[in-house]
This record gives structure tokens, sequence and C-alpha cells, in this order.
């Protein structure tokens, strides 16, 4: 019987043979432990020399790093190991014989890992981080749609830039000057008046010169959008989406979780609804934390919303930033034009701005105002300003950063290692 390692449990005292690679092994004169991983998990195989004879035993105590196998033996259930069940070996076929693979159990620093990441991915610390990604996906898919949301996709290849211009990719469409896309947002927009709520997820391109670890060049995004919701309105599906990602995290990524030693206690925690501050108050309370050069109408740096977020046990809102700091089509606070109703979502823990998001400009008039206020072209944003043209509503959405999540809820520093194969700067191999 052919089985995956994941499927190791319904298989307890029979007889299975797992198409594997060896991962890294121990042994004695007597005994050899195998760490097998087939993608779906990881196992450890005991050879035992008198019960599978010289030969076979001297195979696998030669077995090199990476070497690909079919290995039959016995599911065992194993109380010790985090996986819980083990496999006696009676056999071992090798399918191709890995020679000097470069990444060895000895520590490597990150330029080498990053120049192997297409190795670097077996691991099973890049392996469980990859699984957690996974999850946050497909929970999304699963949370979006059992609250009515539609999935659509923007396109990539764009002729305007939604979050400002220094920052695009340039290319050439034929004749014409495109940009990579760096927000589905404003085409998520028309797609809402017609779909009503609608969520997005595809890549996003920022040319920015950061060097951090939260930036990368190419990253992910979820892009809900929704018709006649305000403000407070996007709050609340933003606070119930990011608790329902931690729950489903922390019910279905057990293993993937210990293997990274995240602790989860500060996941457990987290509870809708989220803590909120306006950008007023974060400023006086970072002038109180001695953060004395910062003010009114900056922005905040990493520094700032780290110190925010220390405050909070979970994540937490800073809303209503100065007007002159956010994008064109930001709704500006009717009672306060000087701020708009805006909302970054702050991680804990260090982890930084997870989420952008805020209420739309649906005034038509307002809109193109703001437009030429930010020198932008009104040809370019003639279609967007148009959906203010025809039933314009109130309507509000939000981007997740999903590498920022992913490093967030798997506990690692950088979010180089959060997605398959990171574009850095300088980066762009392999
Ligand atoms: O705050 P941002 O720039 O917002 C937008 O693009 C809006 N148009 C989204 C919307 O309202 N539909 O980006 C949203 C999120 C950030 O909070 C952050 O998590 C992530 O995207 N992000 C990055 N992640 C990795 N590397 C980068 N360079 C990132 N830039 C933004
Ligand atoms: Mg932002």
């Amino acid at each position: 019987m052919k089985i995956t390692i994941k499927e190791a449990s319904k298989y307890v005292d029979q007889q299975v043979t797992i198409g594997c690679w060896l991962a890294n092994k121990r042994s004695s004169g007597k005994i050899a432990f195998l760490q097998l991983r087939d993608g779906s998990g990881f196992i450890q195989g005991v050879v035992v020399k008198e019960e599978v004879g010289e030969e076979i035993f001297a195979k696998a105590k030669s077995l090199t790093q990476e070497t690909s196998l079919y290995v039959t033996g016995t599911v065992q259930k194993d109380e010790r190991s985090p996986f819980g069940f083990e496999l006696q070996v009676n056999d071992v076929e090798v399918i191709h014989e890995a020679v000097d693979y470069p990444i060895t159990p000895k520590a490597h620093g990150p330029e080498f890992l990053l120049d192997n990441r297409h190795l670097w991915l077996r691991s099973k610390r890049q392996h469980a981080v990859m699984k957690i990604r996974n999850e946050i996906i497909r929970a999304t898919y699963e949370f979006f749609n059992n609250e009515g949301f539609v999935k659509v996709d923007p396109p990539i290849l764009t002729g305007s830039a939604p979050e400002g211009t220094t920052e695009l990719f340039a290319t050439k469409y034929f004749e014409e000057d495109a940009f990579l896309s760096q927000s589905g947002q404003l085409y998520m927009e028309a797609t809402a008046m017609a779909l009503g709520k609608v969520f997005s997820f595809g890549p996003t391109f920022r040319a920015e010169k950061s060097k951090t670890r939260r930036h990368l060049i190419e990253f992910w995004m979820i892009e809900p959008e929704m018709a006649f919701y305000e403000f407070e309105d996007n709050l609340k599906v933003q606070e119930e989406y990011v608790a329902y990602i931690i729950q489903s995290v922390l019910k279905n990524c057990q293993l993937e979780l210990n293997t990274l030693g995240r602790d989860i206690s500060k996941l457990e925690k987290i509870k809708a609804p989220f803590p909120r501050i306006t950008y007023d108050d974060a400023l006086k309370f970072l002038h109180e934390k001695g953060f004395e050069d910062i003010q009114w109408g900056d922005d905040f740096g990493s520094p700032h919303e780290t110190a925010i977020a220390e405050s909070f046990d979970s994540p937490v809102f800073i809303t209503h930033y100065p007007t002159s700091l956010k994008p064109f089509y930001m709704q500006p606070d009717p009672n306060r034009p000087e701020v708009v109703l805006c909302a970054d979502m702050i991680a804990p823990e260090g982890y930084g701005e997870i989420i952008g998001g805020s209420e739309r400009i649906h005034d038509y008039d307002l809109l193109e105002q703001r437009i030429e206020e930010h020198k932008l072209s009104k040809d370019a944003y003639k279609w967007y300003t148009e959906l203010r043209k025809f039933g314009s509503v109130p309507h509000s959405g939000f981007g997740l950063g999903l590498e920022r999540t992913v490093a967030w809820l798997s506990g690692v520093e950088h979010v180089r290692e959060t997605i398959p194969f990171p574009r850095l700067l300088n980066r762009l191999y392999p």
C-alpha cells in the first residue's frame, strides 16, 4: 500500500510504502534512524539490523541526505514524537542518490540559504511556514465565501497608480506605458458596484528601495471591498477576518507551530473586537514614551508602530491619519477634513502594519478635486471617477499583506521566509 506520511495514522500496524526523501539520519552499529519527508509531513524510520539483515542495514546506513527513496515498513504509534507515529522499516529502495547536498544540518548564513532557496524550501522549518501560509489562504477563501463575498481578479498590468507613482514598476504595453499593479483596489471598487462584496487575492509589486524585515518587492495581498460599508463596518470585517485566520491556523497547524517553536499563548488570547486608537492619541502616547521629535502630520515609522503595538496584547487599529499622509481616494472625516476615515491594523510583537484600509470618497466633485490636488491625470482615472456618476454609494475596503501576516502567525523574524521565492532589493535569483 503506497501512502503519504500524513495518512500514517490510518495505517497503524500495517505495512506501507512511502515515496520520500532522506532529510537526516543517525545510526549506530545496530540501529539507524532515518528522518524521512515526503512533502505531506515528516516521520522517523527505524531500521534495526537484526530485523532487516546485513544488506538492507548497510544500504540504510550509507544513504545520503536528500536521496529519494521508497521506504517500506510498518506504521507504529510513537508517543515521543510530536507527529505521534514512526515507521519500523523492512526495506529501502533508492530512486535517486543525492550527492553533496549543499544545505547540511549545520547552521548556514541567510544569504547562502537565499541563494539555495530552491532547496532550502525542503527544510522542516520552511515547510512549516509554507503550510501556515497555505492555511491562511484557505481560511481567507472560507471566511469571505461564508460572509457572501465574491472572489474577483483585478488586472496586474495597469495604466494607473492607486498608491502614488514613486514605487511603480514601469513596463511597456506594446507602444503604451504600463505598470505592474501595486494594488487592485481601484478595480475592486468597480467590481463592488457590480457584485456588492468582493475580495481579491493576488501579487502586487512595489519598486521600493526598502531593505527591512517587513518589505518585499513582490508580495501578495488580499483586498476586500464592500458597497454600502462605512468606516466602522470596514473595521468590523477586518477584526473578524483576522481573528478567523488566527483560529484556523491554531486549529489546523499545530504541528507546524510546534516545529517553529511559536508561543501560541500570545495568539490564543486574540479575540475580536480589536482596540482602536486615533492618530492624535497615538501621537500623544509617543510623546509620552519619549519620541519627542515626531510632529502632527508626520508618518509613523516601524519604531513608532512597535511602541504603540507593545501596549496591546492584540492587533490595534490606528485610525484617522492626517489627510496629507494618505492616498487621494480616502474619505475625509466630514467633521474634520484634515483627517481621513482610514485605519491601519498593527500586529502585536513588532510585526508592524498588516492591513491598510479606508472608506473611499464617493462624491464625484470631491474625488475630482483630490485627483487635481495630487496632480494625477484626469484621463487615466476617468473610469474610476465615473463610478461616482452612476449610483454612487458609500463603500470601504482594505488590503491585508499576506507575508507580514504569515511572519506574525509563524513567529518568523523576516518576510523573506514567508514566500516561496522572495523578491528583495538586489535579489531576483533563484
Ligand atoms: O497599506 P497599503 O499600501 O494599502 C493598499 O495598497 C490599499 N490600496 C489596500 C486597499 O485598501 N485595498 O498595503 C496594504 C498592506 C500593508 O498593510 C502591508 O501589510 C502590505 O500590504 N504591504 C507589504 N508587504 C510586504 N512588502 C511590502 N513592500 C508591502 N507594502 C505593503
Ligand atoms: Mg499602508
